[in-house]
């Protein structure tokens, strides 16, 4: 009889986490360390990233922290080489991470100035593609297969719904759209060229989640919260704990016949 329950652990695999000090990639980190993987937070943040390691190290993780900043194209490769050189190749590798420019907020159709668009397309969408493409090379050439895991939105497949900005002080983003449905379909691309290698890659597209507005420190207005929840199927946001079990589902064996996906975390919210 096949060991079901197996194929969900991680024992002996090696994890790249990019941008696993947020709100998501925090929950992500914990979910792979607990399931066995040796687990790399790569982010920005050495005070928050040297605690978190400190704080899984002490309950018995190996894991731990380096500095990487995914959106410094300049330096990307040199930068990936020396976690190659230090951790060698992973077996698993999401992006977690969300960067933005200070006016990301002031991204509307209205307001955005091109500027803006395209740096946030820049450190947001082309970093992406290039620290997937630079995993994805890293797995083929220790020709172990591997699980590359792009962090989507329900945004990057269809259009924001206005209404659920009524009575608050948000708006949609005009750049958000280019950037999640570019990374979509680069992970088609990806999936149909690594195949061969056994190398999945998929999109993991989380809907709203309970958690600080997107470029401010300011929780959900009560107006968006029912709004939102009142849209959604399963009539709540989701919580990244349940962002964190999809991913662990995506980088385990239990999805060894998944690539190329678009996995909707997101109530039912594309459903309807
Ligand atoms: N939170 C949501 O409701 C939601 C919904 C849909 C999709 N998403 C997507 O999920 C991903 C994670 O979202 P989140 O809410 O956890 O974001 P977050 O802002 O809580 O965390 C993002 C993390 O990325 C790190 N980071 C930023 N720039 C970086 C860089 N250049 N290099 C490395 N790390 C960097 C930050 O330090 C932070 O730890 C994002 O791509 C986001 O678009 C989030």
């Amino acid at each position: 009889m096949i060991d079901y329950l197996s194929k969900f652990k991680l024992d002996g695999k090696i994890a790249f986490v990019v941008g696993g000090l947020g709100l998501i990639g925090r929950e992500v980190s914990i979910a792979y360390a607990t399931a066995g993987a040796k687990t790399i937070v790569l982010d920005v943040n050495t005070d928050q990233g040297e605690l978190f390691e400190k704080t899984m190290k002490k309950k018995g993780y190996p894991f731990f922290y380096k500095h990487f900043d995914c959106s410094d194209m300049d330096s990307l490769d040199e930068n990936f080489l020396k976690l190659l050189k230090e951790f060698s190749s992973p077996n698993i590798f999401i992006n977690c991470s969300y960067p933005r420019t200070e006016d990301w907020v002031s991204a509307s159709f209205e307001d955005i100035s091109l500027k803006s668009f395209q740096k946030n397309v820049d450190i947001h969408m082309n970093s992406f593609a290039w620290s997937a493409r630079l995993a994805a090379e890293a797995m083929r050439g220790a020709n172990q297969g591997g699980s590359i895991i792009q962090l989507g939105s329900t945004y990057g497949v269809v259009g924001q719904d206005l209404t659920i900005y009524e009575n608050t002080d948000m708006h949609e983003n005009m750049a958000y759209a280019v950037i999640k449905g570019g990374i979509t379909n680069l992970t088609r691309q990806m999936a149909s060229y690594y195949g061969k290698y056994d190398i999945r890659v998929n999109t993991l597209c989380p809907g709203g989640l309970e958690g600080p507005v997107a470029g401010k420190s300011n929780a959900q207005s009560k107006a968006f919260v029912k709004q939102y929840s009142n849209r959604t199927p399963l009539k709540r946001l989701g919580w990244a704990e349940e962002v964190a079990s999809s991913a662990l589902f995506l980088a385990s064996d239990a999805a060894s016949y998944i690539t190329g996906a678009t996995i909707m975390v997101d109530g039912g919210w594309t459903a309807v």
